[in-house]
């Protein structure tokens, strides 16, 4: 079959992957990325906890060496990201920095430092910024607080956040990130990133596209429900109507609601994929579409023990299985 980037560039669409440290090195995975995709994400190494572990100690390394191979086989790099928003996330330093008697501006240096330091050690090297990953609590659609909100105000610091991305990674294009989905449970996150687009948007912020992580799942029952459809294209039309683009960053199926049975699963889970993408690529501003692992064995959901199958199988969350063999949910995507 034809390569995705290929099916993807004659519609004008970015085919991209995002590759783990532990699977770097493995050449036939490798090769299967470099076949499919025109762009590429580190799946954990662009993250300011990977890029700077203690104070001052930069390790640019295993990001750098990823980027490289990028270019040699002729894909966009996305980096991911900035800043991630949700305290936990950020490099434990960081939450125990201390912010002397002006915490305002201790803080905002802080924030500036970082995202001078990787926007410039990268440089052009990067197409598209994750600027801000998860900065809604899906809870309450509020903004969720850390060190520098807490000393910046929220909004203000996100902000800051694009105005540095924008001047330091002039050619790169900026991007919010998040996963709020079309489902009933999600309403309160859609509308907290909603009201967060407009409120930077009044403010004039150099917000470029909204990432749309697309974790789906079996609890996105999207082909049996026409409210999911309405709700999500709703959605995406407020967005649009921003003037902002969509990327599809970080898409996987979970299907730990799905039978047991690999023929049943698999049909599942490409049938949850086909109605997600025939909505949200309907959509001329969504240009890329880049998978969160391409093979079930590398995918980040067997370790996640949050939600796992309760029958003890193993995930299969992505396009390919762990032989590198393509799945139904391959074609869904083509
Ligand atoms: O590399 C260490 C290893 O040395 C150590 O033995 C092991 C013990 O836990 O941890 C390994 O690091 C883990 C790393 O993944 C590599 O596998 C971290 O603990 C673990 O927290 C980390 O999880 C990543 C997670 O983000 C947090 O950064 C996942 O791989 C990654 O897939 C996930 O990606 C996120 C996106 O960035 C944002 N959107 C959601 C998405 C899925 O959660």
């Amino acid at each position: 079959p034809e390569p995705l980037k290929v099916l993807g560039k004659r519609k004008g669409i970015n085919i991209g992957n995002a590759i783990g440290g532990r699977y770097f090195h493995d050449p036939a995975y490798k090769a299967l990325m470099a076949r499919e995709c025109n762009m590429l994400v580190a799946e954990n190494e662009g993250k300011w906890q990977a890029l700077e572990p203690r104070p001052g100690q930069y390790n640019f390394g295993p990001a750098d060496a990823m980027y490289a191979w990028a270019k040699e086989q002729g894909m966009l790099v996305r980096g991911h990201n900035l800043v991630w928003q949700e305290a936990k996330w950020l490099p434990k330093w960081v939450n125990e920095y201390d912010f002397g008697a002006q915490p305002a501006k201790a803080a905002e240096a802080l924030l500036r430092k970082h995202i001078v330091t990787v926007c410039e050690h990268f440089g052009s090297a990067i197409h598209s910024y994750d600027v801000v990953n998860e900065a809604v609590d899906p809870k309450t659609g509020g903004l969720r607080s850390n060190v520098f909100t807490e000393r910046m105000g929220a909004v203000e610091q996100i902000d800051l956040a694009f105005r540095l991305a924008r001047e330091k990674a002039p050619g790169a294009q900026l991007v919010y990130n998040d996963y709020m989905r079309g489902d009933e449970g999600s309403a309160k996150h859609r509308a907290g990133v909603l009201k967060l687009l407009h409120d930077l948007k009044s403010r004039g912020t150099p917000v470029q596209a909204l990432g749309l992580q697309s974790h789906i799942g079996s609890w996105d029952d999207i082909s049996t429900s026409a409210t999911y459809q309405q709700e999500w294209r709703k959605f995406l039309d407020e967005v649009t109507g921003m003037g902002l683009d969509l990327l599809i960053t970080e898409f996987d199926v979970n299907d730990r609601k799905l039978p047991a049975d690999v023929k049943t699963r698999d049909a599942g889970v490409a049938a949850l994929a086909r109605d997600y993408l025939d909505v949200t690529l309907s959509y001329p501003q969504c240009k890329d579409f880049l998978m969160w692992g391409m093979a079930d064995n590398v995918s980040w959901l067997q370790g996640w023990d949050e939600a796992p199958r309760t029958d003890g199988q193993k995930m299969r969350p992505t396009p390919f299985d762990a032989e590198l063999r393509a799945k139904p949910l391959r074609d869904a995507i083509a």
